[in-house]
């Protein structure tokens, strides 16, 4: 890069992670990655280039996440609408996620995070379910943060299932009717054991959920930005945090009663 324009970058950088509140900075970010086939059409490459770049992006993010000291990063990398790609795509996809397990799992040890995923893991390739199982297991005992990836995740049939669940418990008598509200319905989620998210970005210009974490953003803050995934970086991530603190969380309430 250009040395001015890099000078121009770094103090970017510097100017919104000076912002940043260290105290009130989200314990759970949730982002949805968006824009790689986009990002590689401009660049008359195929979608798989978009992709490929992609993982440059989560990893700034997670190691920005990290170094700030947010506890739960939520990936969306697999959307269970996403088997209705192009073939060809999908089997790139799920190649990508294997290679890139198999790469970053040792980075993942050297900066302490732990990694975890939801969705219907079971029917992963199996290729792809092994690696993610040999990353999660020779990651579980690392405490700095929790990288959760969403893979054939579907938030409407996870809401289902933990439907089901409840209706089998209260059958059986474990659970009765009057005890079910939303915090013990939220023990049936696949979340079950991280707070839900606070922040959830989604890159690209689109303004969509797209099945993603429909209980759990109940109450957070939404942040879009037409920055296409494979561009995100740090400086990106530190803008959403900034955003987000400038914001007056009411939970219904009103300002007066804030203070
Ligand atoms: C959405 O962009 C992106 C995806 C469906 C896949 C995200 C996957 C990665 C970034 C690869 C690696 C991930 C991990 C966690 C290692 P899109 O293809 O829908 O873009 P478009 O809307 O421009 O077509």
């Amino acid at each position: 890069m250009n040395p001015y324009f890099c000078t121009l970058n770094w103090l970017k950088i510097k100017t919104f992670l000076n912002q940043i509140i260290h105290d009130k900075l989200p314990k759970h970010i949730a982002v949805i990655m968006d824009g790689n086939g986009r990002w590689a059409k401009e660049k008359n490459r195929p979608r798989v280039f978009g992709h490929k770049n992609g993982v440059t992006a989560v990893r700034e993010v997670t190691e920005a996440c990290a170094e700030l000291g947010v506890s739960y990063l939520t990936l969306y990398a697999f959307s269970q609408e996403n088997w209705n790609r192009p073939k060809f795509e999908v089997n790139a996809l799920m190649s990508l996620l294997v290679e890139t397990l198999s790469k970053e799992v040792r980075t993942l040890n050297k900066n302490n995070i732990r990694l975890e995923a939801i969705g219907e893991l079971d029917k992963l390739p199996q290729k792809t379910h092994l690696a993610l199982k040999k990353g999660i297991i020779d990651t579980q005992s690392n405490d700095r943060m929790t990288l959760v990836l969403a893979l054939n995740y579907s938030s409407r049939k996870e809401i289902i299932q933990a439907s089901k669940d409840v209706v089998r418990d209260i059958k059986a008598g474990h659970l009765t009717e009057d005890q079910l509200d939303e915090d013990v319905f939220s023990t049936y989620l696949e979340t079950k054991k991280y707070p839900d998210p606070e922040l959830l970005i989604r890159t690209s210009g689109e303004q969509r959920i797209s099945n993603y974490l429909l209980w759990q953003i109940a109450y957070a803050e939404l942040y879009f930005t037409k920055v296409f995934w494979p561009d995100f970086r740090k400086e990106n991530l530190y803008e959403a945090i900034v955003d987000f603190q400038s914001r007056e969380r009411r939970f219904g309430k009103i300002s007066e009663q804030l203070v």
